[in-house]
């Protein structure tokens, strides 16, 4: 069985190319235009599970081009769409590259789709649709509120089009995962996240940090009503990420339980703050990190974090891995890279 991979050189793609070839017996096609990624990953991946893999660079933006992945590949069974910009201030001072990337590349996917008979798809959301919501954690049955940044609209939007694009298609199946904050790294050490540039992101910023590429991690706001006065995220590792989709997609394909389009938190259910991950990381890896308290960031939403029941009980999904086993991962994943490659 054929499966796509959209952004399969990215930080999420590769951890899931890793559990298929790992545990299925699934064909991976990876598409990646390397935006935010590099190549080498592919390498990396092949390392780890000593397994072969079709890649093709396209841009998923130029619809032509998309086909052609198509037309050599008639037989694609499901596809994984990752491939999209991710970074919420990024978002914010680019809105038009945001909405003009993420979302005619998920037209064009779906067109494909359509145009080439997929049966399922798998699209990556993000618990950034929910918005400042008044309750917590959030299930998927909490109402949206308003998307505080550019990429959280792409995602509302995202989900939305599939929704719309379901409804008409009731031949295809699709679920939306709504990731929380994945981080960390394979437990090998030999992939991880891969920021091209300085990282947004809270993990690999510590982490850069900690061995000396940064000077300074400034923590965005302390003035929130939290108890420390730091953000709360739903931290989730990457690898178990990557394991549900494995899961979701076996279950698009045994067709049981599911309607047409499925929306599935995928999160720990555990609510930590910045600080919290700071202090996670200097016990797993005994470094003091050089930080500040600073203003807070535009687009950030307070506190977040996840009911996961739903795809406990549909996926028989349960997270494995904790907050010091993401931040020791990811530590081990930032000296190789400083180290080897
Ligand atoms: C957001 C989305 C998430 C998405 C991710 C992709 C929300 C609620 N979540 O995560 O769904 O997968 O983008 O990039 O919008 N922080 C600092 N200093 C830093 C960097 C981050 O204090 O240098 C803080 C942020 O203010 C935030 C936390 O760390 O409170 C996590 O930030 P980050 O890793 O950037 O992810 P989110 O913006 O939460």
């Amino acid at each position: 069985m054929k499966i796509l991979i959209t952004g399969g050189a990215g930080y999420i793609g590769s951890h899931t190319i890793i559990e298929i070839l790992e545990n299925t017996d699934w064909e991976v096609i990876s598409v990646d235009n390397y935006a935010n990624s590099s190549e080498a990953t592919y390498k990396r991946i092949k390392e780890i599970t000593n397994k072969q893999f079709q890649y093709y660079n396209v841009d998923l933006k130029d619809v032509e081009a998309t086909k052609k992945v198509f037309e050599a590949n008639p037989d694609i069974s499901g596809i994984i769409h990752f491939a999209a910009f991710k970074a919420v201030p990024e978002s914010v001072a680019k809105p038009l590259t945001y909405y003009d990337n993420n979302i005619n590349s998920l037209i064009n996917i779906l067109s494909c789709q359509k145009e080439f008979n997929v049966p399922n798809l798998i699209f990556s959301s993000s618990c950034s649709v929910y918005g400042n919501v008044n309750e917590l954690p959030v299930t998927e049955e909490t109402l949206l509120e308003k998307a505080e940044s550019p990429y959280a609209y792409t995602k509302q939007i995202g989900e939305r089009i599939v929704d719309d694009f379901i409804i008409v298609n009731n031949n295809y199946k699709a679920i939306s995962l709504r990731y929380f904050n994945p981080v960390g790294a394979h437990k090998s050490g030999l992939n991880g996240e891969l920021p091209l540039t300085t990282p947004n992101n809270l993990v690999p910023y510590i982490t850069q940090t900690a061995i000396g590429k940064l000077k300074q991690l400034t923590i965005f706001g302390g003035d929130y009503p939290t108890a420390d006065g730091t953000c709360i995220r739903d931290y989730i590792h990457v690898s178990d990420i990557a394991s549900a989709h494995v899961l979701a997609l076996q279950k698009l394909i045994e067709n049981k339980d599911f309607q047409n389009h499925n929306i599935i938190n995928l999160g720990t259910g555990k609510g930590v703050s910045v600080l919290e991950a700071v202090k996670a990381f200097e016990k797993v890896s005994g470094k003091k990190l050089n930080y500040v308290i600073g203003k807070r960031r535009e687009g950030d939403v307070q506190a977040i974090y996840a009911n996961n029941q739903k795809a406990q009980q549909l996926l028989g999904w349960k997270p494995i891995y904790n907050i010091e086993d993401m931040m020791l991962s990811a530590w081990k994943w930032e000296q190789n890279l400083q180290n080897n490659l």
